[in-house]
């Protein structure tokens, strides 16, 4: 073992959503709502769903790629991968272990982490620590859900909320001009377990025609009591981070907070006393919640947008079922350059055409994954 702990850093992102779109209007058409009440009171316009069938590894697989090739890390030099989620393919083997074989990668250990909207700064954090502990080098963690696997589309005050989608990082041991992550608050408080919760599908309620026929398989939420509890803990989650760094909330350049309800956003940043326009990044007007997904997508889409850049000082936070509610302070540390459309284009079409596999290390190369 390898005690030395070395500066770690975000090397690659990408990032996928399914072509198809439900817009607020399809919910009109069979549902007591309105594009008005989704919108002032949630502010999801949109969201992408998955052909029915389409299992989270093929996702998964879809941001890792991209997170790969903007890292010019190969598959094969991966010696782990984590996906967080709460909608995996199957319940065993892991959705990490799926998506190990379907990138090709080594025998890398690969494991998924449920911590539902958290997730992803769990399974950030765990990454991390194996990284600190020298047991790995190069990790590939993945948020990535079917959250239309699991939803009843005849429940107005759950399925407006919620969209399929994944994003990925690859972590790297680099130096500090390349960013760092820096910290990490991972918490829970289990006894609120059932404001949040899907009944049915585990041990405690095994699948059968009974849990079937009483639609034990889909999410049950008590909304209000969620709302409130995660505008407190991730405003206090911001607070502490920046303090136990020696940092005030005036030192951070961005804030990306799991996108739930814009309402929630908007509370979070009133509390902490930041300004929401330039202070936060937030895309639920496309997406809709995508558990373990909306942080990466919400991060991807900053930097995309040219909103999170190089040297930036960024908090996420997330909160969720468990319930679950996370923390993490990193200095981002990847140039964009993706104002040069026609080289990226260029590029994407090439590995399309002749699927070039990017060497490491070749800067040219770095962004040529992105949606753009
Ligand atoms: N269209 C129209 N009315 C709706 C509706 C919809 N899609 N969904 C709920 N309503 C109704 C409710 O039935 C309720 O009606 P009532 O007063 O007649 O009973 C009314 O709107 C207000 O409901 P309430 O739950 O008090 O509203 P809210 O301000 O808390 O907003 C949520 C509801 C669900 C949007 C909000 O609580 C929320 O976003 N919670 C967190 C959700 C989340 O993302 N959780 C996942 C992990 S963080």
């Amino acid at each position: 073992m390898n005690n030395n702990i070395q500066n770690v850093s975000i090397t690659g992102i990408g990032m996928y959503v399914p072509e198809k779109t439900l817009d607020n209007a399809h919910f009109e058409s069979y549902l007591d709502t309105s594009d008005e009440w989704i919108t002032k009171r949630t502010g999801v316009k949109t969201r992408h769903i998955v052909e029915k069938g389409t299992p989270n590894s093929d996702l998964s697989y879809e941001a890792a790629v991209k997170a790969l090739e903007m890292s010019g890390v190969a598959p094969e030099e991966l010696d782990l991968i984590i996906v967080a989620t709460v909608t995996p393919d199957r319940l065993f083997p892991s959705t990490a272990c799926t998506l190990q074989a379907k990138l090709g990668a080594g025998d890398c250990g690969a494991f998924d982490v449920l911590a539902a909207c958290s997730g992803f700064i769990y399974a950030l954090s765990i990454a991390h620590g194996q990284m600190a502990l020298g047991n790995v080098k190069k990790v590939l963690v993945v948020g990535s859900e079917v959250m239309s696997s699991i939803i009843d589309y005849n429940d107005r005050g759950i399925c407006v909320l919620f969209g399929d989608g994944a994003g990925a990082v690859v972590l790297e041991n680099v130096p500090e001009d390349r960013g760092s992550l820096v910290d990490y608050i991972i918490r829970a408080d289990g006894r609120q377990g059932e404001i949040l919760y899907m009944p049915a599908g585990g041990s405690l309620n095994p699948t059968s025609f009974e849990t079937v026929k009483k639609n034990m398989h889909t999410v049950k939420m008590e909304g209000n009591k969620v709302f409130k509890l995660a505008i407190k803990h991730m405003a206090e989650l911001a607070r502490e981070i920046t303090q136990r760094n020696g940092l005030t909330l005036d030192d951070i350049d961005m804030v990306c907070i799991h996108q739930a309800n814009i309402r929630i956003v908007k509370g979070v940043m009133s509390a902490l006393h930041l300004d929401m326009a330039t202070k936060s990044y937030n895309n639920i007007d496309r997406y809709g919640n995508t558990t373990a997904a909306s942080i990466p997508l919400c991060v991807h889409d900053a930097f995309k947008d040219n909103r999170l850049k190089k040297g930036d000082k960024m908090i996420i936070l997330t909160f969720g079922a468990g319930l679950t509610y996370a923390a993490a302070l990193m200095e981002w540390g990847i140039e964009n350059t993706l104002q040069d459309s026609t080289a990226i284009a260029d590029t994407k079409e090439a590995i399309e055409e002749q699927k070039i596999t990017v060497p490491a290390g070749v800067n040219g190369k770095k962004n040529i994954s992105m949606d753009i």
